[in-house]
C-alpha cells in the first residue's frame, strides 16, 4: 500500500511516500522559519496561508522523486492534530480531496503518534513495550508504549514544554527562532561549571516536569550578569551551556526513573529536542550502563516531517481504519486517547 503523508500542523510543510512492502520511498520538507522569524514565533494566519501555497508543488515533487503517478497512491494519511488549527484545516482539506478525487481512503494521523512512530521507520525492529520520551515545542511526555497505539502517560510537563524552554531562552540570550539548535550551538562553547541551574522536579517523586521556573532563573542571571558588566560572548556561551545542562539531566533522571518503575528496558526518544546532540549522548551513555536500548529517530525525522505521518498512517490504514464521513482536526489531542488498531475495541 502506497500513502502520500501530509503534516501541516505548525510552521513545517512535510510530504512523503510510505510503501508498505517497501517502506520510504520519497520525502520533501519545507520550512516556514524564514517567514516567522522577524516575528520571533510562528504566526499562525501566515502558517495557513504558506502551507496552501507549498502542499501541492511539494506532493508533486514526491511523486516525480519516486517515479509513481497520482494514481498510484492507495491511501492519504495527514495530520489532523494537536497542532494550529487553520494550518491543520490546510493539509486535512488537501488530503481530503485528493483521497476523494482518487477514490481511496484517507485517514486523520496524531502529530505525536507521528513523532513516536519515526524513530521506527529505520530498519532496526522495535520490542514493546518501552518507555518513550516525546521533547518537542508543544510536548514533554513519558508515555508507556504497549503497542502500538496503546499509550500510557507516565508524566508530562505541567508548564512549558521543553522545546519552548530552549525557545524561551533563545529569546534571552537574543537567538533566532526556532532556538533549540542555536542554543544548542552557542553551548558548545560554554563552561559547564559556571552557573548553578535548578534542575526542576528531581527531588520530588513522580515523572513530570516543569521548565517555566528554569526560564526565570535563566533570565535573573543574564540581568545580573548585564547589570555587572560581564555580559559578554562567553557568559552568553556559558549561560546556553549551562540551561542545556539543566534540561539535559532533568530529562535523563526522569527517564531513567519510569524505565525503573516500569521494569522496561527500552527507551525511545522523538520529537525535536531529540536532536539536541547533548541529550542523545547523554542519555546513551547513562543509560548504557543500565543495560537500556536507547533508539532515536535520524536528526531529521527528529523534527516535523511528513514521512511520520505516512508511516504512522499506513500502519493504522493497514488496519482498516479510515476516515468517517465527518472527519475533525483538532487543535488539541491527548495521545492516550487514542486506541491500537489491533485490538477488537478499535473504532
Ligand atoms: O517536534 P517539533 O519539530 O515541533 C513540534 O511539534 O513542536 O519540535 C520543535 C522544537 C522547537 O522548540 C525547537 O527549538 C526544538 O524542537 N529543537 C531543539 C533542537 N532542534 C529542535 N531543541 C534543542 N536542541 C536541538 N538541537
Ligand atoms: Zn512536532
Amino acid at each position: 500500500m502506497v500513502v502520500l503523508g501530509l503534516e501541516t500542523s505548525c510552521d513545517e510543510t512535510g510530504v512523503a511516500l510510505y510503501d508498505t512492502q517497501r517502506g520510504l520511498l520519497s520525502e520533501a520538507l519545507y520550512s516556514q522559519v524564514a517567514i516567522h522569524a522577524e516575528y520571533g514565533g510562528v504566526v499562525p494566519e501566515l502558517a495557513s496561508r504558506d502551507h496552501v501555497r507549498k502542499t501541492l508543488p511539494l506532493i508533486d515533487q514526491v511523486l516525480s522523486d519516486a517515479s509513481l503517478h497520482k494514481t498510484d497512491i492507495d491511501a492519504v494519511a495527514y495530520t489532523a492534530g494537536p497542532g494550529l488549527l487553520g494550518a491543520l484545516i490546510v493539509g486535512a482539506t488537501v488530503a481530503r480531496s485528493i483521497a476523494v478525487g482518487l477514490g481511496v481512503p484517507s485517514l486523520g494521523v496524531h502529530h505525536m503518534e507521528g513523532h513516536l512512530m519515526a524513530p521506527l521507520l529505520s530498519d532496526e525492529p522495535v520490542d514493546y513495550p518501552f518507555v518513550a520520551l516525546l521533547v518537542s515545542g508543544g510536548h514533554t511526555q513519558l508515555i508507556r508504549v504497549d503497542e502500538f497505539g496503546d499509550y500510557h502517560l507516565l508524566g508530562e510537563s505541567l508548564d512549558d514544554a521543553a522545546g519552548e524552554a530552549f525557545d524561551k531562552t533563545a529569546k534571552l540570550l537574543d537567538l533566532p527562532y526556532p532556538g533549540g539548535p542555536h542554543v544548542a550551538n552557542l553551548a558548545k562553547r560554554g563552561d559547564p561549571e559556571r552557573f548553578s541551574f535548578p534542575r526542576p522536579m528531581v527531588k520530588q517523586p513522580g515523572l513530570d516536569f516543569s521548565f517555566s521556573g528554569l526560564k526565570t532563573h535563566v533570565g535573573t542571571c543574564i540581568k545580573q550578569l548585564i547589570g555587572s558588566e560581564q555580559w559578554d560572548e562567553q557568559s552568553r556561551a556559558d549561560v546556553a551551556r549551562c540551561f542545556e545542562e539543566a534540561v539535559v539531566d532533568t530529562l535523563v533522571i526522569k527517564c531513567r526513573r519510569a524505565l525503573k518503575q516500569q521494569s522496561v528496558s527500552t527507551l525511545v526518544m522523538a520529537g525535536g529536542v531529540s536532536a539536541n546532540q547533548r541529550l542523545r549522548s547523554r542519555l546513551d551513555q547513562v543509560l548504557a550502563s543500565d543495560g537500556v536500548r536507547v533508539i532515536y529517530p535520524a536528526p531529521h525525522l527528529c523534527t516535523d516531517n511528513g514521512a511520520m505521518i505516512a508511516y504512522a498512517g499506513a500502519i493504522r490504514l493497514s488496519q482498516g481504519e479510515k476516515d468517517s464521513l465527518s472527519p475533525e482536526v483538532r487543535a488539541r489531542w491527548p495521545i492516550t486517547d487514542l486506541r491500537s488498531p489491533y485490538s477488537e475495541t478499535a473504532a
